[in-house]
């Protein structure tokens, strides 16, 4: 539909042309900590101070050259709130650190590998297996392969959210982690199974990128791997903070992760039953939805938990689901449930007095939002299956476009992603063997969530 291509025209898209190059990860001692957990920093990009910024009452402001649009309908939703990890690879001398992009919704990890048929710009160069002595090949029996191959090779083809496609073979290698991106590794994770792509379409790395970390749910993630494959933890957790104001860990293991006693939670669906990638990411069961703490009226004919659920079509594919993933630049909601939602946030906003606007680019805007308005801004809220509610504040549903605020949560056809922008502080620490994602408020950038 016309509609789906337009919203993607928000934001992050301008921005992922825009920005090119990310902070390099500062030094810092680094010190291995007991009890095989470690923190991460996750690094934004660099480009976020030139084309946006926090402004009054903490709502992003797209800065004037940021706010022009561009349409690039291959997308799922709109990018550039992507937050990456410094992953070293290897050992000897093909021992490399690369930024990988954090993404919860696959579970392969995978990155540019020497011989490459059309290379994506990426720093440092591609990573060369045969230079690094831990490096195996995956056998090509392997369940994990995708065949059949014309070589004697493990094969396989991962297509992101986003609708990136990688293909290659899969390889064995051990990875490190420095706690905050010091150089002293904090944790090594050998027998990792990552994708060595030698294909790709349509990944943007912005020049420096070199793969996606996948953190799903499935064999072979990182947590994955951890959990079964060590006997470690198999939780993670993540604040993401929005520009210009990051924080040191913003992506914990382990006995890095806070206490969750005084958080909300809610369970992983799909955990027992199903094998298929169809299923890597994290779904969980939305029951309800209400905006200004006022319950949707659901759709003429459909249930509001029907809408959330994932089905299979016709054509024998998975659809539908709400799932979680700080890969997905802004929240996408399913169609039906989208057009109740902006009805009423249009009646909300409209009743403070702040008329509609037409912007390329955008659904829903309003003009005139003074300081006095911002506080009237109406929440949205999901509510899961066992009665928590994950509240989205006004600052992470509304941008300002010059001097008009826009509702930045977009229609989606296929199913509800809970993106980036709108999991701005607040802490997620999802845990794959209790099946749970526990979730809280804090404030991202003063990292109070930490044991240190
Ligand atoms: C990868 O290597 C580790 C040993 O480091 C091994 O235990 C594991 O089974 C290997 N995985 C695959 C899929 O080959
Ligand atoms: C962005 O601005 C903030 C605050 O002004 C600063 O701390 C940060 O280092 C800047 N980031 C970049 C990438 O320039």
């Amino acid at each position: 539909m016309e509609l789906d291509t337009r919203a993607l025209a928000l934001l992050p898209l301008v921005l992922a042309s825009l920005a090119t190059f990310l902070q390099p990860a500062t030094a810092n001692d680094g010190t291995p900590r007991p009890g095989g957990g470690f923190s991460l920093r996750l690094v934004p990009y660099g480009g976020w101070n030139s084309t946006m910024h926090v402004g009054g009452g903490g709502f992003l402001h797209l800065n004037e050259q940021a706010a022009t649009t561009a349409l690039r309908p291959h997308f799922h939703g709109p990018r550039g709130f992507t937050y990456s990890v410094a992953t070293t690879v290897g050992t000897g001398h093909g021992r490399h650190t690369y930024d990988l992009v954090l993404d919860t919704a696959s579970s392969l990890t995978w990155m540019q590998c020497v011989p490459i048929a059309h290379p994506f710009a990426q720093i440092p160069p591609p990573f060369n297996p045969d230079i690094s002595p831990s490096f195996s090949r995956v056998s090509r029996k392997s369940s994990l392969c995708h065949g059949p191959s014309p070589r004697q090779t493990c094969e396989f083809r991962a297509t992101r959210l986003d609708g990136t496609h990688a293909s290659g073979v899969l390889g064995n290698e051990t990875f490190a982690f420095a706690n905050n991106g010091g150089a002293a590794a904090a944790a090594e994770v050998r027998g990792v199974v990552f994708g060595c792509v030698h294909t790709t379409t349509v990944f943007d790395s912005h020049g420096v990128l070199a793969g996606v970390l996948g953190l799903g749910r499935m064999r072979p993630s990182l947590i994955w791997t951890r959990l079964h494959q060590h006997g470690q933890d198999g939780r993670f957790s993540y604040c993401l903070f929005g520009p210009g104001r990051p924080s040191r860990h913003g992506l914990r293991f382990g006995a890095d992760i806070p206490a969750t006693g005084h958080m909300r939670s809610t369970k992983i669906l799909y955990m027992q039953y199903t094998t298929s990638p169809d299923f890597s990411a994290y779904f969980v069961s939305v029951v309800g939805i209400s905006v200004a703490e006022k319950a949707l009226v659901r759709p003429p004919g459909r249930r509001i938990l029907d809408l959330f659920r994932r089905h299979k079509s016709p054509d024998g594919r998975w659809n539908g689901g709400c799932l979680i993933d700080p890969g997905t630049g802004t929240t996408a909601i399913i169609q039906p449930v989208y057009h109740v939602l902006e009805h009423a946030v249009e009646e909300h906003v409209t009743r403070l007095g702040l008329p509609v606007v037409k912007r390329d680019g955008y659904r829903l805007c309003f003009s005139g939002a003074t300081q006095a308005a911002f506080e009237h801004l109406p929440t949205v809220t999901l509510r899961f299956e066992e009665g928590a509610g994950l509240v989205i504040r006004p600052q992470q549903l509304f941008v300002f476009v010059q001097r008009d605020i826009c509702l930045a949560v977009v229609p989606s056809k296929h199913m509800t992603i809970i993106g980036a922008m709108q999991q701005v502080d607040t802490r997620f620490v999802y845990d794959i063997a209790a099946a749970k994602i526990h979730f809280a408020p804090e404030r991202c950038s003063d990292d109070t969530g930490g044991q240190n």
